[in-house]
């Protein structure tokens, strides 16, 4: 990266009130460095431990606290703070701070700048080992990744408190270089349109039932929001999920079938550069829908007919001339061997593996565990991550970065 990799970049760095607050003394002053315009956003407990002068000092600006600046009346918007940043960093992350993020209790001004926050929103938290391993502060993450907030994980080592163990800010240097590698990225697929398929499709039997999987969408979505990050025009064709997208780039298609999910598909494919399929398609479908709800009847059996549902990645790997179609496999075992088949089947260039006996993979996970295998059967094999930094992985393979920016990290 150069000197000024981050010349011209709007940052919002938010700080909040934990004895890590010393480190965003100096990551503040990396950001400047590297040409970034930061604005300083702090809640007030974040004051007791480092003080505004020295960060206006750095950054050039005077620090947001208060919704009013006292002896003026002079407001601080929040909402255009949120459409001027380019992205928004909250390191340290405290675990109150986290909490009011994920469930949008907007008493300070860093919260409601995040909730009016446009662009990507990372987080750096840093606590003790048991506030960090406690459910609570564990829910509260899976929420934000869920939202498509980027976590930078604290790494292990002496806290502040004595103690040993998890819960440490990352390091300035590390966190910068995940901005900068979030500023390499966006932009770099502008032009380019994707579909994305996600989350399960449902198969009526009747007005009240129906056939399901439990597939969340987690990172169908997460692909959808890494790619418009990236620049690219989104088409998200999703089964029923409880999830909400993130970035306006993307643009949501619900549908509930997969014969919906097809139609819809076969609308959107022949304009887009490329596909990624990530539903949990149902394989079969009840063969006639009962209009109103089937009663229970007095035999022990019911047997509901299925007839096969159309292949949608296949379908679409019949005609995809230039287009790069990528699809998953999701397997118990055989792994490899399905997933180079379902490859061959359909058509495809590019299949990611998950295996259900992987714990940190599978369907209602935050994170994945991942094998990419491309069509001549190169497989890239990585640990197990968020599904946001899976997604960011699995474009890389799609859309190789340039030389020197090689992000695939084994
Ligand atoms: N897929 C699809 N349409 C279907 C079934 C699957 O588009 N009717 C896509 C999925 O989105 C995924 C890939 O095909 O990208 C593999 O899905 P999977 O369910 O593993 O494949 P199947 O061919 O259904 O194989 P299996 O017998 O393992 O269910």
């Amino acid at each position: 990266m150069s000197a000024r990799s981050l010349e011209g970049r709007h940052i919002v760095l938010g700080i909040t009130g934990g004895i890590a607050a010393y480190k965003s003394v100096y990551l503040l002053r990396l950001l400047v460095k590297r040409g970034a315009e930061v604005q300083v956003v702090m809640t007030p407990s974040a004051k007791e431990f480092i003080t505004p002068v020295t960060l206006s000092s750095l950054s050039g600006k005077p620090v947001v606290s208060e919704f009013f600046t006292a002896n003026t009346g002079e407001w601080h918007s929040h909402v255009d703070l949120g459409l001027w940043a380019d992205l928004m960093v909250v390191a340290p992350a405290t675990a109150s701070t986290l909490g009011k993020m994920a469930h949008g209790i907007a008493d300070n001004m860093l919260v409601t700048t995040y909730l009016s926050a446009k662009e990507h929103v990372m987080v750096a938290p840093a606590m003790d080992l048991d506030m960090f391993r406690s459910p609570s502060t564990a829910r509260n993450l899976s929420l934000l990744a869920g939202d498509g907030v980027e976590i930078i994980e604290p790494g292990s080592g002496e806290l502040a408190s004595g103690l040993t163990g998890k819960g440490r800010m990352a390091e300035p240097e590390e966190i910068v270089e995940r901005v900068e590698r979030f500023f390499s990225k966006s932009g770099s697929l502008a032009g380019k349109r994707i579909l994305i398929t996600a989350g399960p499709t449902f198969e009526n039997i009747d007005p009240v039932r129906f056939i399901g999987n439990y597939s969340s969408g987690k990172m169908g979505f997460a692909l959808a929001d890494a790619a418009a990050s990236r620049g690219a025009e989104v088409a998200l064709v999703t089964g029923p999920v409880s999830l909400r997208e993130l970035h306006p780039a993307v643009r949501r298609i619900d549908v509930v079938s997969a014969r919906d999910m097809l139609a819809r598909c076969l609308e959107e494919f022949p304009g887009c550069d490329c596909a990624i399929l990530a539903a949990a398609v149902a394989d079969y479908a009840p063969a006639v829908v009962a209009d109103r709800k089937i009663k229970r009847e007095k035999e022990e059996e019911m047997v509901v007919r299925l007839v096969r549902n159309p292949d949608i990645a296949a379908t679409l790997g019949s005609m995809k001339e230039s287009r790069t179609l990528v699809g998953f496999a999701l397997e118990t075992d055989n792994e490899r061997e399905n997933a180079l088949s379902k490859m061959e089947r359909k058509n495809l260039d590019m299949i990611v593996l998950n295996s259900l006996r992987d714990p940190e993979a599978g369907f209602m996970k935050d994170t994945n565990k991942i094998d990419i295998i491309s069509r001549d059967g190169q497989t890239c094999s990585f640990p197990a991550k968020s599904k946001r930094m899976v997604a960011e992985d699995i474009l890389d393979a799609v859309f190789p970065p340039e030389r020197g920016q090689m992000m695939m990290r084994r």
